[in-house]
This record gives C-alpha cells, structure tokens and sequence, in this order.
C-alpha cells in the first residue's frame, strides 16, 4: 500500500505565500512514519492534503496509483488533534459514530469506551473520550491509512499511551498504514521507524 504526494504545492486563498512547495512524501504501510516539524510549518496543511480534506491543491496524491474519491468515503482517514471541531454538537456519540460505521463491541472494550457514553452529546465527555471516538471512527473497515495528526497532544500520558497502543494494534492487524504527526520526538523515536522533517522535503 502506498501514500505518494508527488509536487505538492499549496497556498490558503487568503494568504500572499505558499506555505508548501514542490513536496514529494513516500509513505508506505510496511512501516510507520512520523512527521514533524515547527508549529505553523504546514504539517496539518499536508495531513489535509493526503487525506483529502483539501481537495484544491497543486500536484497529485494517490493511493496505490490511484485518486482519492471525492465522493464515495476516503480510504485515507484524518485523526485531528481536536476532535471536538470535527463533531456535529447536536448528535449523540452513537450517531457520530455511525456515520461511518458500526464497530463490534470488541473493539469499542479495546478502546475503553463505555456503553452509557454512546447516548451523549460530544461536550458532554472529556478530551480522551472523545479522541477515542474520533479514532473507532477512522477505523472504517474500508480505511486503509491512517493519518494521525498530534492525536494525543491533548491527553494525558496514560490516556496517549492506551490510545495509540490500541490504535497500533489494529494498524498492524489490518496492515493499515500510519503517519502520526507529533512535536513529541521521545513519542515519535519511539513508535516510528522512520521520520520525515518537513523542512526537509518543503522547498519554501
Ligand atoms: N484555513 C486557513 N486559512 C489561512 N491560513 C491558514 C489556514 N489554516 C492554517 N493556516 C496557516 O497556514 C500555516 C500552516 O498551518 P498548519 O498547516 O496548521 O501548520 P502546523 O500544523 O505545522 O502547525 C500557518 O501559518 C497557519 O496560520
Ligand atoms: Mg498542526
């Protein structure tokens, strides 16, 4: 399976500068790899770009040699760091949820998620809750790559652990592939085996 973003280019509509230029990023699912970068480098800006969420850019991206789907559900799945932006606040967790699919009860037990959090509302449970929702819904039995974009920034150290370590586990199951966005190099030596620098591969 493979991830290529070949020349991409990509300015905001109301900036005067590019903030990416001419990248090309090589990402395959036989290893996971990690992005970093300085806060406002861009690296979100590409996270969006390789998953779809933004579909105006310049260059290409695909997936084994192919286009993502503008319609039809993306195989390439953004986890944000802030999941509570990307949830409608007037629907229950279960309708959140099943959006994108019905997972089994094995799995919502893997990710610690209790029954009784499934007839909330998204500002009704904390930070890690939610992020365990937002990572069940990437995990669309039709996803093939996982982007992870600084998804435990904003959890404590056990909740980051449990959650990446159950996330893992089914990235290697499935042989998903994964990148994880992170400002946390001890987090990133650790689980990645490989590591791009932005600054590296933009040529601003
Ligand atoms: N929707 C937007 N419109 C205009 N500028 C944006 C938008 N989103 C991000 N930016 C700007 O683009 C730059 C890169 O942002 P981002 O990709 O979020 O960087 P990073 O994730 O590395 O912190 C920043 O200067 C940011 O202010
Ligand atoms: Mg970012």
């Amino acid at each position: 399976m493979e991830l290529i973003g070949s020349n991409i280019s990509f300015k905001y509509p109301s900036a005067k500068k590019y903030i990416l230029k001419d990248i090309d990023i090589y990402l395959d699912n036989t290893k996971i790899t990690g992005l970093v970068g300085d806060s406002g480098s861009g690296k979100s800006t590409l996270c969006k770009i390789l998953s779809g969420y933004i579909p105006k850019f310049e260059g290409r991206v695909t997936l084994n040699g192919e286009e993502l789907p503008k319609k039809e559900f993306c195989p390439v799945q953004l986890i944000y760091q802030h999941p509570e932006k990307v949830m409608n606040p007037k629907w229950k967790m279960s309708a959140v949820l099943d959006e994108s699919w019905v997972p089994d009860d094995a799995l919502l037990e893997d990710f610690g998620i209790q029954k009784s959090w499934m007839t909330r509302f998204p500002q009704e449970l904390s930070g890690g809750e939610l992020q365990r929702f937002s990572v069940i819904r990437a995990l669309n039995p039709k996803t093939k790559f996982i982007i992870a974009d600084e998804m435990t920034t904003m959890l404590d150290a056990i909740t980051q652990v449990q959650i990446l370590d159950s996330v893992l586990k089914i990235v290697k199951q499935r042989n998903m592939g994964f990148l994880i966005v992170s400002h946390d190099m001890d987090l990133v030596n650790t689980i990645c085996d490989d590591v791009i620098y932005l600054k590296d591969i933009n040529k601003i």
